[in-house]
């Protein structure tokens, strides 16, 4: 039997996912590391951690499944997209990594917007700078760290440091690379001139390839700390999001992934370029060689769910699903409560830091399931928003949704995003995403399959029950949701006070 890998860099940890060529998951292995908050909104990790606990997980699952390094034909690699590894001549890591979640960099993000123009910048990477992604990262460590700044020799996104670890070659993947603010997106490569205007030397970025292309093959050290084979092809593989759409299958129009973890995802495939021209979407380019995708990108939505729980239910130890249970004796819409899932602010469709939660239209009436309830339905507006607007400039008609992330358990979630997107939706059978993509990616690349698109219709599966909307709730759902993006825009202005008094 022949295997492939796939390494998901996550944020919490990294998983390490083995498949056989039929697509069936033989193991996973979660290993996790520390995420570091020096200051309020900043978010470090250390990429030594990410590379003991890589070493650690491949290990522990070839043991765990019995699996040989020599049966496994091809490694695909995913994880956290927009952060920075800062490398000196010796290869060596010389600042932590600042991540995606880092909200440092918003004076870095004018700078660059001035200094490109905000219609070029647009042009060419077809999103807005935003403090997330890499290109602020790098002018705000020239302003603080210049003597850090004058060593580096290169500087990678975090699954591409785990690469040079195991292959020694400095690479990266174009939809990876789409989101750091440095890349042309429409001509799949490096843009000579932001590069040149911010006085970055493009030497200190890797190769870019396309997802399924070889970048280089395991080291004879890396074989003997893990008990990989020395010379096993490492494939580009893609940042989590793409990676996840190819693990979902989202290779052709009209299928839409929603994936809600920690942050929940909107996310579609374009056959050609598609950009938001007000630019409340992100296009990046797609895993699928040649093509890009759409997706729009919210903060908090399992993550409100998860602080509901950790503030009013943390010492009752309440499970998810003993809340979810509590919402199902709620009607739809909460009897007029309606919540807003800005806890961290919010990314798309509004790019607004300020941006808080908000439970509105409380009364005596209201328990603590309407509660619940309430924060479920209103990520499930956030998501809609990605979905109306995707409509309404006409990239996808989101005809039917694919469903993924720890909400996905939820059945009254799945049936509730049914009558609240008005679509026919499903789960899948594998619900590993990114590092089932990643594996997918690696068996594109090695030839295991003819490419993306045929190996996903081979191995994604649906579950076999359809979460078909409910007429009324439609109607019902299509109501609050109205007065939900009405909050928003009566309330952006009182965000901004707020933001300053407190
Ligand atoms: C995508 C994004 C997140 C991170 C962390 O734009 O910011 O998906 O990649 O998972």
């Amino acid at each position: 039997m022949e295997y492939l890998a796939g390494i998901d860099l996550g944020t919490t940890g990294v998983k390490i996912l083995l498949m056989d060529e039929e697509g069936n998951v033989k193991g996973t292995k979660t290993e996790e590391y520390k995420l570091f908050t020096p200051r309020p909104g900043w978010a470090e990790q250390n990429p030594s951690d990410w590379w003991e606990a890589t070493i650690k997980g491949i290990k522990g699952l070839l043991e765990e499944t019995g699996i040989k390094g020599r049966d496994i034909k091809g490694i695909g690699l995913t994880g956290q997209m927009h952060g920075s590894v800062f490398l000196n001549s010796k290869g060596d890591v010389i600042h932590p990594a600042i991540l995606w979640c880092d909200q440092r960099t918003a004076k870095e993000c004018e700078e660059i917007t001035e200094r490109v123009g905000k219609e070029r910048i647009f042009e060419i990477t077809c999103n807005p700078v935003l403090t997330g992604f890499q290109a602020p990262k790098i002018i705000w460590l020239r302003r603080n760290y210049p003597d850090v700044y004058k060593n580096i020799s290169k500087i990678l996104l975090p699954k591409d440091y785990i690469r040079f670890c195991l292959t020694g070659v400095f690479a990266t993947d174009v939809a990876d690379a789409s989101g750091t603010s440095l890349f042309d997106v429409r001509k799949r490569r490096w843009s000579e001139e932001i590069l040149e205007t911010l006085e970055i030397p493009p030497s200190f970025l890797p190769d870019c390839f396309e997802s399924p292309e070889i970048t280089g093959y395991i080291t004879e050290d890396v074989a003997s700390l893990t008990g990989l084979t020395k010379g096993t092809p490492v494939v580009a593989g893609a940042g989590d999001q793409a990676s996840g759409g190819i693990g979902g299958g989202i290779v052709e129009e009209g299928l839409v992934s929603i994936s809600l973890g920690t942050s929940g995802v909107v996310f579609a495939h374009l056959e050609d370029l598609f950009v938001d021209p007000c630019g409340r979407l992100h296009t990046f380019c797609h895993a699928v060689p040649g093509k890009w995708h759409i997706m729009g990108v919210m903060l908090s939505a399992g993550g409100s769910f998860r602080w509901l729980r950790d503030t009013f239910f943390g010492d009752k130890k309440a499970s998810y699903k003993v809340m979810t249970d509590m919402a199902e004796n709620v009607s739809a819409g909460s009897e007029g409560l309606l919540f807003l899932p800005y806890l961290t602010g919010e990314r798309c469709p509004y790019p607004d830091p300020d941006a808080r939660g908000v439970f509105f239209g409380i009364s005596l009436k209201h328990r603590v399931e309407h509660f619940i309830r309430a924060v479920m339905e209103g990520v499930s507006f956030g998501l809609k928003d990605s979905i109306r607007i995707m409509k309404e400039i006409g990239a996808s008609q989101g005809k039917r949704f694919r469903l993924t992330g720890g909400g996905a358990k939820s059945e009254l979630w799945c049936r509730m995003m049914a009558d609240i997107f008005d679509g026919p939706t499903v789960r899948l059978k594998v619900e590993e995403g990114p590092s089932f993509g990643a594996a997918i990616i690696a068996g594109v690349g090695v030839g295991m399959y003819s490419d993306v698109k045929d190996a996903c219709k081979k191995l994604v599966k649906e579950e076999e029950k359809i979460f078909q909307p409910d007429k009324l709730n439609v109607e019902i759902y299509e109501r609050f949701y109205n007065l939900y993006g009405a909050l928003y825009r009566n309330l952006e202005g009182l965000f901004d006070n707020l933001s300053e008094i407190s």
